[in-house]
């Protein structure tokens, strides 16, 4: 699960809050909605995945987060990101993964995510994983930017 011996992966906690907050000011644009430190407060006291990996620097500093939403029958990537200078690192796969085996844990049927068709790196990460296209969806993003529905299927992959 945690291919990399630099990095650790384990479930955010409280204090990783300010962390979680910087990291997603740097990851997203104003126009991507990023998450704000209300909402990472609620996700981390809710029932929601969320993830992080640590670097083993001192002070160990956030190198990336997942937040997974968990429904009856499927699981959901609802936000991923992955701080500039730990990427292209496997940080963001093994995030991915984690959630992937979380899902067949629960004996869900499988994983979706929507995702920016301009983000090339997001979706050749997802199709390296297995996820496959399965619809694009209109205006997801706002007027004029649509959104690639993928979905990861936990029965096929066995
Ligand atoms: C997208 C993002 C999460 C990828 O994180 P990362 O840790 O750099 O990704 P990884 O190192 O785990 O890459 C895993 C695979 O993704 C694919 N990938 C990663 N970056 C890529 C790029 N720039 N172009 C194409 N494919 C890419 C590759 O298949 C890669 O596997 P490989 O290295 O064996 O070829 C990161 O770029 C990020 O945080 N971007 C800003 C926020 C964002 O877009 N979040 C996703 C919203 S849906």
């Amino acid at each position: 699960m945690n291919p990399n011996p630099a990095y650790a992966l384990r479930t955010a906690l409280a204090s990783d809050l300010d962390a979680l907050t910087e990291l997603e000011q740097r990851a997203f644009t104003l126009s991507d909605g990023p998450l704000t430190r209300r909402a990472f407060a609620y996700h981390l006291r809710s029932k929601n995945l969320l993830l992080v990996v640590l670097d083993h620097g001192q002070p160990q500093r956030l190198a990336g987060y997942i937040l997974v939403f968990m429904h009856r029958c499927s699981a959901r990537i609802y936000s991923l990101a992955v701080s500039s200078e730990h990427q292209g690192r496997g940080v963001a796969k093994t995030l991915v993964k984690a959630a992937c085996a979380e899902a067949v844990a629960r004996d869900l049927d499988c994983v979706n995510l929507e995702v920016r068709p301009s983000n090339d790196a997001a979706i050749g990460l997802y199709e390296s994983i297995g996820f496959q296209k399965t619809s694009l969806r209109k205006d997801y993003y706002g007027l004029n930017e649509n959104g690639w529905r993928m979905q990861w299927r936990v029965k096929n992959t066995a």
